[in-house]
Order: structure tokens, then C-alpha cells, then sequence
């Protein structure tokens, strides 16, 4: 059973349309929508925005459904001039850009407990999605894909985020997918089609761009499945 989490309705819409044998469970306020995608079983969960949704979510997958790996598809601004609106950014590793007992002394970004910065994404799932992007001739980087608890549009905040984490995406969710499925030990990866550049203009790049990166993630994300 492989586990995909998408935040929004439009991250998670196409493959809901495309899936068959479906059931449908709410847990903790979240659907979960199971079923075959291409012929293999998975289950798919729209979580709502920002790290704690997405905790609640891939926490309650993780318990409920047991996969072998948790994807979470959606869309993102970008941190590179290497990835225009609508490529692809895939994750090596998260970091979450927005936890910060710097004051006490720590590393920003350090999670503590864990005593790490970044949590470091399957690479074998990486590759496969490396592998669909080339097959269908999309743009793609792997690298550090940041999250926090805001939407990013401003050029300071971007450059800060870029330098200190080395990330080339910025989203509000990834890195709490990646952290619940770390301390559960659950192979995740982060797929994100760049709908903005989260440097000023974003506010208005994302309501013409979002859905459309959405579809892209997904298309993506129905080819890997369909060659895993
Ligand atoms: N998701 C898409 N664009 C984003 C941005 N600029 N900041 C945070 N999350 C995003």
C-alpha cells in the first residue's frame, strides 16, 4: 500500500478521479480515500495546509493503513532560478524552516530529539520520480525541500531560507511528513511542481498557476505508480 498526501483538493483531485474500488474513511477530521491507482493499492488523503494538518494526517495513514511509503504531491514556490513555474522539485531530504531554539544555542532548523536539521527523503522513490519526470520530459531538480507554517513571498525571507537550509522549494507541509515518517521508520518523498516564485509576486502567480502544477504533480505521480 503506498500512502499519498496532498493538502489541498486540487493536489489530490485527479488521482481521487482516478482511482477504483474506492472506500472512504474520515479519521481525525481527515478522508481517507483507499483503493487501486493503476493496479496497485493505495491509499490517498487530502490533509489541509500547514505541518500540524499534515502530521495529523501522515500520522493516522501511517497507524490506520500501514504503507510501505508515504508521497506527498502538491505544489510549491521556488528557491532556485533552476526551477521555473511548472518543473518539478523532488526531495533529497526536508528541513523545516520555521523551528528555531537558535537562541538556546542549537543549529535553526535543528529538531530536537532527533538532533537533526535535515531528515532525509527514500532515494530509491526519489529516483523513481526522477526516472517519470525524464520519461515524460519535465524539468526537474532534486534537493532540500523546506517547509513551514507560511506562505513565502518575499525576497528577503526567500534568499534567508535558500542560504541557511541550501533548499531549492518551499511548501508548508513536506517537512512534517517526512518527520512523522521518520520516527516511524516509513520511506516517504516529496514531489512538488513550483507554482510561484515566493519572492514578492507570488500572490499573484499562485492563484493563476497552482491548479495547474497540481495536475502536473499528479501526472507524475500516476506514472510512477503505474511503473513501480
Ligand atoms: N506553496 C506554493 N507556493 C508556496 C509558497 N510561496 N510558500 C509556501 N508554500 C507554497
Amino acid at each position: 500500500m503506498i500512502g499519498i498526501i496532498g493538502a489541498m483538493r486540487i493536489e489530490v483531485e485527479a488521482l481521487k478521479e482516478a482511482m477504483k474500488n474506492v472506500t472512504v474513511e474520515t479519521v481525525s477530521g481527515v478522508e481517507f480515500i483507499r483503493g487501486t491507482l493503476c493496479g496497485k493499492e493505495v491509499v490517498v488523503a487530502q490533509c489541509g495546509i500547514g505541518k500540524v494538518f499534515a502530521a495529523i494526517c501522515a500520522q493516522t495513514m501511517i497507524l490506520k493503513y500501514k504503507p510501505t511509503c508515504v508521497i506527498n504531491t502538491g505544489v510549491a514556490g521556488t528557491l532556485t532560478s533552476e526551477l521555473g513555474i511548472l518543473n518539478l522539485a523532488i526531495s533529497t531530504a526536508v528541513v523545516q524552516h520555521d523551528m528555531d531554539t537558535s537562541a538556546i544555542g542549537d543549529p535553526v532548523g535543528l529538531i530536537s530529539g532527533i538532533n537533526k536539521v535535515e531528515l532525509p527523503a527514500s532515494k530509491p522513490l526519489c529516483d523513481r520520480l526522477a526516472e517519470a519526470a525524464d520519461r515524460m520530459g519535465l524539468k526537474h531538480r532534486e534537493g532540500v525541500i523546506a517547509s513551514g507554517d507560511l506562505f513565502v513571498n518575499d525576497p528577503t525571507k526567500k534568499a534567508w531560507i535558500t542560504e541557511t537550509f541550501g533548499a531549492i522549494a518551499c511548501e508548508m507541509e513536506g517537512a512534517a511528513v517526512g518527520h512523522v515518517c521518520y520516527v516511524n521508520g516509513v520511506d516517504f518523498a516529496i514531489l512538488r511542481a513550483i507554482s510561484d516564485n515566493a519572492s514578492g509576486e507570488a500572490d499573484m502567480e499562485y492563484p493563476e498557476m497552482a491548479a495547474k502544477a497540481a495536475k502536473l504533480s499528479q501526472a507524475l505521480l500516476c506514472d510512477v505508480i503505474e511503473h513501480l
